[in-house]
């Protein structure tokens, strides 16, 4: 599996991948890091760790030179793979379809509650505490055309405590997601997820042939 992740922002998701493909956690190489900002912290990570960076933003430049782009960046490193990991902007249709069911995402609540458009950051996490819930988590699921639609692979969950604000619950789930994100790519780098009707199918590793 050749990956490159999406990152808008800070992307300590996507720390948590490349810590996971230097500790054998996970079999992927991250070929290729792309973002919609020239200062994200994700962009900064990817030099650090010597990955091809590019800075794409869809709203610089009409779609069809976007795509023709992004396409050839994504032949350029071989990408086999996408990771959306607090990525900020719509995935083209064009994109969903050529990598349908090799592109995932990770929200910050375990979907479907809490996503949709709209539904990011601290949103979420306030959403959660003024809805009641008593648990909260967090969802890797394939990218298809909608906003947190597509299939969940996997999902994890945290208590929402007594006192919990936006930031501590937040922090709380950020931490779950570093492992949880890791070890639903493995899945996939494994050939272990498929989608049939629309649902996700895992294969237990002990019964690969
Ligand atoms: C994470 O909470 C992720 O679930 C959401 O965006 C946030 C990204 O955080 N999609 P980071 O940039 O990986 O630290």
């Amino acid at each position: 599996m050749r990956l490159a992740v999406f990152a808008s922002g800070g992307g300590s998701n996507f720390q948590a991948i490349i810590d996971a493909t230097n500790g054998g956690v996970l079999d992927a190489k991250v070929s290729l890091c792309v973002s919609n900002k020239a200062s994200s912290g994700a962009l900064e990570r990817a030099r650090r760790h010597e990955i091809a960076c590019a800075h794409l933003d869809p709203r610089d430049t009409p779609e069809d030179d976007y795509l023709t782009e992004l396409f050839s960046t994504l032949e350029r490193y071989e990408v086999t793979h996408i990771a959306l990991a607090g990525y900020l902007r719509k995935i083209p249709v064009a994109v969903v379809d050529r990598f349908r069911w090799r592109m995932v995402n990770i929200h910050p609540s375990v979907l479907p509650a809490h996503g949709g458009p709209g539904m990011y950051g601290k949103r979420v996490h306030q959403a959660v505490i003024d809805a009641g819930d008593l648990f909260s988590g967090a969802t890797v699921h394939f990218v298809d055309e909608g906003y947190d639609t597509g299939p969940s692979i996997m999902q994890d969950t945290v208590l929402v405590l007594p006192g919990d604000t936006a930031e501590s619950l937040a922090a709380r789930v950020l931490e779950i997601e570093h492992r949880l994100y890791p070890t639903a790519l493995q899945l996939l780098a494994n050939n272990q997820v498929t989608v049939s009707n629309g649902r996700v199918l895992i294969r237990h590793a002990f019964t690969q042939q």
